[in-house]
């Protein structure tokens, strides 16, 4: 068989505040001959997380950095082309769980990777969005089993109109929660309470004085702030919470393109004083219970509780320029990148 050359991006240098192509370049490479156990995938599209951007440096983190030169590491959606494993066919759509790469075509060890269903329900694409760590389970597992919700408590969501924070929003909803999202442009903010049912959302950039109001969009305090973004949000948000309230930190956006130690919570005596508790999420934590989850979620779909919207841009040699809407507040959902070869 003749060698299948790759367009893949790479890491030339380690960022400095938001990813550009300085830092992240394209290049061709030959696919090496599949050995033994090895999987060929054909990407088809690419996943854009913003937990990349933190693997992009020198971290001390839950996965190594990505070394110098080496392919982005990224979840990806693709088709099985050649397989070496006994566990993947040739024609398989599998999602690779951030083991695969911002490039068109992966060898992958069968690590991490799951075959995904084409049965005419969903769209195979829909495991990287809605059925994905990326965006259906990390806010199912977040908010369900870190923030505990009871009827009747007030949810405070940052980053309400990306990926989780919109689906964790609506989980609470189904839960019996009053809803208040916090986002960055008045589109996205009606989206929120006109098509996804918050109760309430506040322009973070618009409004003089975050933490005065949300007091005053939340008058009966916050009872789970789940956290995508850190910092000052973070700290208006410690300022409102009730009595032994939940802070669920799912992310830290906020501080991914800092250079340096990040400061505060400033904020941070409000937990004792209002006993409140924080708790660390880690998705992959729950990959055993991934299926059940998935079950529960086509349930919502089914029933009309829940609404996803996938945020795509066409071409690999888009993504770099892509990857920065999720610091500027352009995407609204699921960001993905849909590559040349995709067929769904
Ligand atoms: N713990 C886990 O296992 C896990 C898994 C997946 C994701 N996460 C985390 O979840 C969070 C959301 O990820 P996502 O994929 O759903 O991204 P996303 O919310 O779809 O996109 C990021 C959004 O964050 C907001 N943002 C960006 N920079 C900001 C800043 N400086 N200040 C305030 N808001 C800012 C922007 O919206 P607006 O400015 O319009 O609000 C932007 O659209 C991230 O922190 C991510 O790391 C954690």
């Amino acid at each position: 068989m003749t060698q299948l050359h790759n367009r893949q991006l790479y890491l030339h240098q380690r960022p400095v505040g938001v990813p550009t192509e300085e830092d992240i370049r394209m290049r061709t490479v030959l696919v090496p001959d599949l050995q033994e156990g090895e999987v060929l995938i054909e990407n088809h599209y690419l996943s854009l997380d913003p937990a990349i951007r933190d693997w992009m440096s020198d971290n001390d983190s839950y996965l190594e950095p990505i070394p110098l030169g080496g392919c982005i590491r990224s979840t990806t959606l693709g088709k099985v082309l050649k397989s070496n494993h006994s566990a993947f066919s040739e024609g398989d759509y599998v999602q690779g769980l951030a083991v695969n790469g911002w490039e068109e075509l992966t060898v992958n060890h069968g690590d991490l990777l799951t075959q995904v269903p084409n049965d005419g329900n969903y769209s195979p694409r829909n495991y990287l969005s809605i059925f994905s760590g990326a965006m259906g389970l990390t806010p199912y597992f977040g908010l369900l089993e870190l923030g505990q919700p009871v009827e009747g408590d007030t949810v405070l969501m940052s980053a309400a109109a990306g990926a989780v924070g919109s689906i964790a929003g609506q989980i609470a909803k189904i839960k019996g929660c009053r809803v208040v999202g916090l986002t960055g442009n008045a589109e996205k903010a009606s989206w929120l309470t006109d098509t996804l049912g918050f109760d309430a959302a506040i322009n973070y950039k618009t409004c003089d004085n975050l933490a005065d109001e949300i007091a005053r969009v939340c008058p009966e305090r916050v009872d789970i702030f789940y956290d995508n973004v850190g910092g000052d949000m973070l700290d208006a948000a410690l300022l409102n919470l009730n009595d032994h309230a939940r802070v669920v930190f799912c992310g830290a956006i906020s501080t991914y393109n800092s250079s340096g130690s990040v400061p505060g919570p400033y904020n941070y005596w409000q937990i004792l004083a209002r006993s409140a508790t924080v708790k660390g999420l880690l998705t992959t934590n729950y990959v055993d219970r991934f299926d059940d989850a998935i079950a529960e979620i086509k349930t919502w779909l089914e029933q009309g509780k829940l609404i996803f919207n996938e945020d795509i841009v066409e071409g690999l040699e888009n993504t770099v320029e892509a990857y920065s809407r999720l610091f500027s507040g352009a995407n609204k959902g699921k960001l993905l990148v849909k590559l040349a070869a995709a067929d769904c």
